[in-house]
């Protein structure tokens, strides 16, 4: 008989946890509860300028479009804590990956890998970042992240 598996937890992170990964979070936790999958979610950014601050208004108004209120989240950086505690992490870019990979403590034990690389034929892309850009780009960082998300969700079963 093998080893019960443990609950799987996933960790987004992007530059400023205000945009990308909360909607990430927001994604993920909406898939998993339609697939009945038990999974930890979370969100964090590699920068430290809104720490403690709600998701950017556009992040909030896109999930809100579809059906999900992300107002009580908050913006955490991200620590070398979190390589012990979550099975995997997702970067949200390259340059985000490469920032990770810099503070990965040795003994990190989370899977540290970029979200697109999930999507066959996106494998080595970033999710681009709305922040300094129109709104309509939350609507795509939405879809990126919403398809990664049942990417996120098929894997995690598969490997049950
Ligand atoms: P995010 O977007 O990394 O998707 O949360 C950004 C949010 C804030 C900043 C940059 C990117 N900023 O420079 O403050």
């Amino acid at each position: 008989m093998s080893a019960p598996s443990s609950t799987p937890s996933v960790l987004f992170v992007c530059l400023g946890n205000i945009c990308r990964s909360p909607l990430a979070e927001a994604a993920l936790r909406a898939e998993a509860i339609r697939a009945g999958l038990i999974v930890e979610v979370d969100s964090a950014g590699t920068g430290d300028w809104h720490v403690g601050s709600p998701p950017d208004p556009r992040a909030q108004a896109t999930a809100k479009r579809h059906g999900i209120d992300i107002s009580g989240y908050r913006g955490r950086q991200v620590t070398a804590e979190d390589f012990r505690r979550f099975t995997h992490i997702f970067a949200l870019d390259s340059e985000n990956l490469e920032g990770l990979r810099r503070i990965r403590p040795s003994d990190g034990t989370a899977h540290l890998s970029l979200l697109m690389d999930l999507m066959p034929g996106h494998e080595g892309s970033s999710v681009t970042d709305p922040y300094f850009g129109e709104d309509a780009g939350f609507e795509v960082t939405w879809d990126d992240v919403s398809n990664a998300a049942k990417a996120i969700v098929a894997m995690l079963k598969g490997a049950a």
